[in-house]
């Protein structure tokens, strides 16, 4: 049996993944394509625990190193329990926030470079890399002002349980921002970068037209 496809999406909060994800997955779906969804941090019994740590406004000075290690963590357990099987049972997994999301927030945000992040991935993740990563990437200030409104709803709806990195200055997620764009420029070959103020429709089809295409070449390899 070929190994099911695995898709990312990316990009910063507020960039409509969430809803993108709902809508490919349903496309998919409609194609009579076995499809897994998940989301990191989260999507395990563990993952839940280390998501509720690490968005707490209440888990204060969280050092970097340990903001990093606790989602490495999260992503071993997603990939054993979530990822992996459901990718050898030929499972398409659609997972909102991949190792890119660590390299962009905390080696780029949190100024700890790509390197050590590159370097956990290969050790703690196998270096599992996804077929195809979904980067949704307006420029920065939309990207900030979607932040920012998604931002107040977080609070609104949650209160302190999901709000620690909206807390952040502007020049925090700039750094998020570039360094994104850094990794879609490096990683042509599995990054589609979808760019510009787009409306929900838009975006939807230039997700359904990059996944089409690889649909067409996981045929030609099955
Ligand atoms: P979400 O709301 O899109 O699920 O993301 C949760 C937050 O966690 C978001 O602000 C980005 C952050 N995050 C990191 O800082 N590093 C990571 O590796 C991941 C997966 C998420």
């Amino acid at each position: 049996m070929p190994r099911g496809l695995f898709i990312t999406l990316e990009g910063l909060d507020g960039s409509g993944k969430t809803t993108q994800i709902k809508r490919l997955a349903a496309w998919m779906s409609r194609r009579g394509l076995p499809v897994a969804q998940t989301r990191q941090p989260g999507g395990t019994g563990l993952g839940d625990h280390i998501r509720a740590i690490l968005l707490d406004s209440r888990s204060t000075d969280v050092a970097p190193m340990a903001e990093m290690a606790l989602m490495f963590a999260d992503r071993a357990q997603a990939i054993a329990e979530v990822i992996r099987p459901a990718l050898d049972a030929g499972t398409m997994v659609l997972c909102d926030r991949f190792t890119d999301s660590t390299e962009a927030y905390q080696g780029g945000g949190r100024q700890l470079g790509s390197e050590v992040v590159l370097e956990l991935h290969r050790l703690i993740c196998g270096n599992l890399q996804p077929d195809l990563t979904l980067l949704l990437l307006p420029g920065f200030e939309v990207s900030l002002a979607r932040a920012r409104r998604r931002n107040d709803r977080v609070e609104q709806q949650t209160g302190a349980s999901e709000g620690r990195f909206e807390q952040e200055q502007d020049d925090f997620y700039h750094r998020v921002w570039q360094k994104y764009r850094e990794i879609a420029a490096r990683d042509t070959g599995r990054v589609v970068l979808i760019e510009g103020d787009l409306t929900i429709d838009d975006v939807h089809e230039q997700i359904v037209e990059a996944v089409a295409e690889r649909l067409v070449l996981f045929d030609q390899k099955a």
